[in-house]
């Protein structure tokens, strides 16, 4: 344990000591797995979660897992969501069914872009220890943002998603309307491994697996060439997951890199770019931050926990004050990942209902920082679930029960990160 680079008032009681337990357990060597058996291997956005956990402890171990991140970078500036370091026969699917060739086997996809914010924070926490770090990962991380710009923006400055997996909500209502779209004709048997490792009622359903898998072969087909994908794409939903953790990534990325005195140039502009591209993602009919079919408009009308990642995006919007109230007056183990009132709301099933650790941070978190007594409910709200129920994947809002893969590394680095603290 590096106890030079401790916070000074790092104290810590049983619990925290369990959530240590747990990211040390999923360690690998570098990298963290999200928990054994249902995902064995590094995942982009739960890595990143993951070196904010580490943080409380180890601050070398969390730079380190964000570096090992970025070694799975393709040239195009892509980080992968999954990096395959060492195969495991327990995940489908696997590097074979991606058949990619980046510099470590890897999905093909992109995740969530957290660790463009979370760098800076671990920067934060102790400047002089992370400086050379930073600097070493700073052009890395200007390139993958880049690539988002380029690739995954749309005709209105919306980030978009080409696979619900991208997104990481794998099957949040988001995504209903353009998966109708996908005709998953000739994806051929496989065999899905999630289900036997976590109650099929929590996992997405045979449909939606169908269309994953078929989009996966579509980009493998295409060898996973920006340019070949972008043509007659079938997939392309703009996100506000994807957008607000972008802007927010920037905006850290801008104000680190003016510290260090590092070169910023395009900074400013590509954030005011997604300042304007947010207006995309409000639907006026719904009045809240919601997602689109980039192919034919359709609104998802979908009241969701992306919905509020606004203020981690540094956006402001009263109205979302609101609806947070509404959700949370709703689901007493708040935030759901989807409004309970919401028809197509399922408690247990992964993105259509369930409370996340990780996106309850973000949420709280950026609330806050925008002066929104509500971040501070968010935060004592994740704090009791996780106390209750444990490090779980996910929680049922309505009931607190655990829910989807046990031990998991996001929701132990969040408990230490966030949601354990004291007020
Ligand atoms: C899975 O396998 O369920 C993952 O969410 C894909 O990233």
């Amino acid at each position: 344990m590096m106890t030079d680079t401790l916070p000074p008032e790092a104290v810590f009681s049983e619990r925290d000591e369990a959530a240590r337990a747990i990211l040390i357990a999923n360690d690998r060597g570098g990298y963290t797995v999200p928990t054994a058996g249902l995902y064995p291997y590094q995942w982009n956005w739960d890595s990143a979660f993951a070196a904010l956990g580490f943080a409380r402890f180890d601050l070398n171990r969390a730079w380190a897992e964000i570096e090992t991140l970025f070694t799975g970078q393709w040239e195009s500036g892509m980080v992968p969501h999954i990096l395959f370091h060492k195969p495991d026969p327990g995940y489908f699917p696997g590097p074979d069914v991606w058949g990619c060739h980046g510099p470590i086997a890897s999905s093909g996809i992109t995740q969530p872009p957290v660790a463009l914010s979370f760098a800076p924070r671990l920067l934060r926490q102790d400047p002089d220890f992370g400086a050379e770090r930073f600097r070493a990962l700073f052009p890395k991380m200007r390139a993958w943002a880049e690539w988002f710009l380029r690739w995954r923006r749309d005709e209105k400055g919306a980030i978009f998603v080409i696979h619900p997996w991208e997104s990481g909500r794998d099957n949040a209502p988001d995504w209903d309307d353009a998966m109708e779209g996908v005709d998953p004709q000739g994806v051929g048997y496989y065999e899905r491994r999630d289900t036997q490792h976590v109650d099929a009622s929590m996992r997405p359903t045979k449909y939606d697996y169908d269309r994953y898998i078929w989009l996966v072969q579509r980009g493998k087909r295409l060898g996973w060439d920006d340019a070949a994908m972008a043509e007659g794409n079938p997939f392309r939903v703009a996100d506000p997951t994807m957008h607000f953790i972008l802007l927010r990534g920037l905006r850290e990325l801008l104000i680190a890199g003016d510290q260090l005195g590092l070169d910023t140039g395009g900074l400013e502009d590509q954030i005011a770019a997604l300042e304007e591209g947010a207006k995309a993602l409000w639907n006026p009919g719904m009045g809240f931050f919601d997602s689109y079919n980039c192919n034919n408009g359709i609104w998802s009308n979908a009241l969701t926990n992306a919905s509020f990642l606004c203020w981690f995006g540094g956006v402001s919007a009263p109205e979302m004050e609101r609806h947070l109230r509404r959700v949370l007056d709703a689901a007493p183990y708040g935030v759901p990942s989807l409004a309970p009132f919401d028809p197509r709301f399922d408690a247990k099933r992964y993105w259509r209902g369930p409370t996340w650790a990780m996106m309850n941070m973000m949420i709280g978190e950026g609330a806050s920082e925008a002066g929104i007594a509500l971040g501070e409910e968010v935060r004592q709200r994740t704090q009791e679930v996780i106390a209750k129920y444990g490090f779980v994947e996910y929680f049922d809002p309505m009931t607190g029960e655990a829910a989807g893969g046990k031990a998991f590394t996001w929701t132990a680095a969040v408990w230490l990160a966030w949601a354990g603290k004291e007020g």
